[in-house]
């Protein structure tokens, strides 16, 4: 199962709606609380999906821009009058120093992670700033997730600051927002009964499905949010 189409199956979107990750929209309006985007700024969202924060960026004044793979995510977003293109995250057709603000928000765990901070680094003006949500985990799994999402390539928090202090970044704030993963797998629970029913649901394979428990049983899944700065490596 290709990472897109996990997202766009229907018990994902039943569940997420236009935001689709834990912490919905929730999480988002405390992102921009935190960067409080000056009017007239340059910002991208990275990974935009369906564009849910781009919407909020423009409502804040910024000149707001969202890149994404997937195609079908894009015309979405491109159909509420977002502006959006396809890219890669470890690769963007954006000069070097040319952005105010990158948002990313349950994409950077799904790219080449050490390119795509690379990247952001890159494209930020100095002292420009990066805010960013994602899984993190607190257990400790050997070998691989069974399946491509947000969880796969999670590392634990001090991995994730070890990786942006490679990247020239400076932390301003993290923000632990578990409860909010929480309150996703409830709904999920809610919805199939069970996480192992919501997975059978996304993946129809009951082995598939058994290894995603597992694989989250022993990964301890958590979420983050936070800000930080480039000033150059
Ligand atoms: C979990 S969704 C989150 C979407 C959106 N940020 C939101 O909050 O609703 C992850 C998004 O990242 C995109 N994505 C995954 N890998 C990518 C890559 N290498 N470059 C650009 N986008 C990517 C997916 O297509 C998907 O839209």
């Amino acid at each position: 199962m290709r990472t897109s189409e996990l997202y766009a199956s229907s018990p994902v979107r039943a569940a997420l709606g236009r935001t689709l990750r834990p912490g919905g929209e929730a999480l988002s309006r405390r992102m921009m609380v935190l960067a409080d985007p000056e009017p007239g700024s340059l910002a991208l969202d990275a990974g935009c999906g369906c564009g849910a924060t781009l919407g909020m960026l423009r409502l804040k004044g910024a000149k707001a821009f969202g890149l994404d793979l997937s195609a079908a995510f894009l015309r979405e977003a491109g159909g509420d009058g977002h502006a959006v293109a396809r890219a890669d995250l470890a690769s963007l057709p954006l000069p070097d120093a040319s952005l105010d603000l990158v948002v990313c928000e349950c994409a950077w765990n799904l790219t080449d992670k050490e390119r795509t901070l690379a990247e952001f680094s890159r494209v930020l003006k100095p002292g420009g700033m990066l805010a960013l949500s994602d899984i993190y985990t607190r257990g400790y799994r050997s070998g691989e997730w069974p399946l491509r999402c947000c969880f796969a390539q999670a590392t634990d928090l001090q991995t994730v600051m070890e990786q942006m202090a490679g990247a020239g970044f400076e932390i301003d704030v993290v923000e632990d927002h578990t409860p909010l993963l929480k309150k996703t797998a409830a709904d999920f629970v809610f919805r199939h009964g069970s996480m192992h029913g919501f997975w059978q649901a996304v993946t129809g394979d009951e082995d598939l499905a058994a290894a995603a428990c597992a694989a989250s049983k022993e990964s301890k899944p958590g979420l983050f949010l936070l800000l930080a700065r480039v000033f150059g490596k």
